[in-house]
């Protein structure tokens, strides 16, 4: 019997694939939707394969209300919203900021209204971003929730924060709402079959892609963005985690969210009351990473002895914008979720390898 029918939002993107896979191998029925503006059709097939099943897919765009809110006349019976649908690259997003809010955040104020008004129950867990907390000052090194998030840096990192402000407001207005926001850190890798992975557009920007990418002979070499920083090796540090171990914190969230019965609403008085949203008890932030710091230099070399494959790189100069170090502080997530990260960095090394020789 199915735990429940769980609507996931961008789900043939990256990680939204991954999690629509390990939701459906933990039990419950999954409706997928997406409109393609950053994935491809046949991933909806390709996650038929990898579960020897038809899936539920509808294609509709989460910006458009009325479009969206078809999705719901059809499956009243939604219990949890995943909320992937997002633009995500940081540089184009301050080339093009109003088409980042109006993505970013449309989407996600079309959702609330939806699952406050249409679900059957209000339970979200939302994709946040480690670009919320900026560059941590190093005593807050690893970092955990509770520090402060600094001015982001770009319309991409303020849609993040908006959207944490929106639904913490929104849980203190509906008092059937409960809202988990995962912080993720640098989500990489694929699945172990190969089926699905990282579908970069054009020249990627992020390390993975184009470390692989690189190591396929597409690109030449690989610059390596300052060797300079205050660091061991002088190249910047992240916390890289496992696609598929991202993925499982997801059913997780909703395992806790969906699974709880008790709701606490805010307590009624004559004025309206706007407290701190976390005091409602349902209101979550979880840090997503492995809480182990990688330098970009480690992750060449690490990838290298993982694959045997040779990887050409140069020293470049800094990238503008780059965080120095950032890794995350994953304890809440393990106490209150019973969630860690624990694949091996060689074994999510190789699995970018072998999806990037399927491509
Ligand atoms: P992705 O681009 O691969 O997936 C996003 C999916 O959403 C795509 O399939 C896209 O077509 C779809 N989409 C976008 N706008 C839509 C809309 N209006 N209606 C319907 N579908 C829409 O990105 P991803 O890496 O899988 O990221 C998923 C989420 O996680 C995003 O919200 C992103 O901001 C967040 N996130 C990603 C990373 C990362 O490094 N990949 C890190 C932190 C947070
Ligand atoms: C990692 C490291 C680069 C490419 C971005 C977003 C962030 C979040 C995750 C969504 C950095 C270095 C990279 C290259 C390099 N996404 N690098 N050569 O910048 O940590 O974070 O993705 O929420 O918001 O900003 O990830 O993969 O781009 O870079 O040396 O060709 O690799 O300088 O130190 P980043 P990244």
């Amino acid at each position: 019997m199915s735990k429940g029918k769980i609507l996931l939002t961008g789900a043939a993107g990256y990680i939204g694939s991954h999690t629509w896979v390990e939701l459906c191998q933990a039990g419950y029925e999954v409706v997928g939707v997406d409109n393609f503006y950053n994935s491809e059709r046949d991933v909806v097939e390709r996650i038929g394969k990898i579960l020897g099943r038809e899936v539920l897919f509808e294609e509709a765009d989460c910006s458009d209300l009325q479009a969206f809110g078809k999705v719901f006349e059809k499956h009243p019976d939604i219990v949890g919203a995943v909320h992937f649908a997002a633009c995500k690259a940081v540089g184009e997003s301050i080339d093009k900021p109003l088409m980042y809010y109006r993505n970013n955040i449309v989407s996600l104020l079309n959702l609330i209204t939806l699952m406050t008004e249409k679900a059957k129950a209000a339970n979200i867990v939302f994709s946040s971003s480690c670009t919320v907390y900026g560059q941590p000052d190093e005593d807050h090194l690893p970092i955990a929730e509770d520090a402060p998030l600094k001015r982001s840096l770009s319309p991409y990192g303020k849609s993040k924060q908006m959207a944490e402000e929106i639904l913490s407001d929104s849980v203190i207005a509906f008092p059937h709402l409960k809202v988990c926001a995962l912080r993720y850190f640098n989500p990489i890798g694929a699945h172990p079959s190969a089926l699905i992975g990282e579908l970069p557009r054009g020249v990627p920007q992020n390390l993975v892609p184009f470390v692989t990418q690189t190591a396929a002979g597409i690109r030449d070499h690989l610059n390596v963005f300052g060797d300079d920083y205050n660091t061991p090796d002088g190249s910047c540090i992240r916390d890289y985690i496992y696609v598929v171990d991202l993925a499982k914190a997801h059913v997780k969230a909703i395992d806790k969210l969906v699974g709880e019965t008790e709701v606490h609403p805010v307590e009624e008085t004559d004025e309206p009351t706007y407290v701190d949203a976390a005091k409602t008890g349902r209101w979550y932030i979880y840090n997503l990473g492995t809480g182990r710091g990688l330098s970009v230099l480690e992750l060449v070399h690490g990838f290298m002895k993982a694959t045997g494959v040779n990887l050409p790189y140069e020293i470049a100069p800094r990238r503008h914008g780059d965080i120095e170090q950032v890794w995350a502080d994953p304890h809440k997530a393990e106490r209150e979720l019973g969630w860690k990260a624990d694949t091996p960095i060689e074994d999510v090394l190789r699995s970018a390898w072998n999806w990037q020789k399927t491509l």
